[in-house]
């Protein structure tokens, strides 16, 4: 996969944005109505289940936290972050933002993504890890391995953005400001 091989600090922040958005918030979306839809029926054939309906609970308000929390990056952030990245290419006049800095708001994705790992960890701990029971059919093992590659690809999308998109924003505004 190109993951592998696409050193994404060498590469603009906004091909980075662009391969964020159409692979990770892509898969979260996608995923997220996938084990949805793999914890209704394993509760409408379970019947009333403490248990999976406790991480049913838990799952259902990190998808909701990350469906708001994508659309914000995707209609805010990521578009003036686009203007800072081109500003500082001197192919724009240097934004100004309503709030002020972009740190800002990235501080509140920041918290946002510290949040929704709070509730991953603890539907890890509560599944054992994402691992079914012995007695578990086939649809119970799909999704517990469905929970764990959204698991997998939200630490990967985070990673993305708090290790370059978020930094190299803070820097270009810096660097705007300096001029
Ligand atoms: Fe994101
Ligand atoms: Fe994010």
């Amino acid at each position: 996969m190109t993951e592998a091989v696409t050193d994404w600090r060498q590469q603009p922040l906004a091909a980075l944005m662009r391969h964020i958005l159409d692979t990770h918030h892509r898969f979260c979306r996608e995923q997220g109505a996938r084990v949805a839809g793999l914890f209704a029926d394993e509760l409408a054939a379970r019947g009333q289940d403490a248990a999976l309906l406790r991480l049913q609970g838990l799952f259902t308000q990190v998808q909701q936290a990350l469906t708001v929390h994508m659309a914000k990056e995707e209609q805010v952030l990521f578009p003036m972050i686009g203007q800072l990245e081109q500003a500082a290419a001197g192919q724009a006049a240097a934004p100004r933002f309503s709030f002020g800095s972009i740190a800002a708001p990235i501080r509140m994705m920041d918290m946002e993504h510290r949040e929704a790992e709070r509730f991953l960890a603890r539907l890890k701990e509560l599944s054992n890890g994402f691992t079914p029971a012995a007695a578990d059919g086939a649809r119970a093992r799909e999704l517990y391995a469905a929970l764990a590659a959204f698991d997998r690809d939200l630490a990967v999308h985070t990673g993305l953005e708090d290790g370059i998109v978020f930094p190299r924003a803070v820097a270009l505004e810096a660097q705007l400001n300096a001029a």
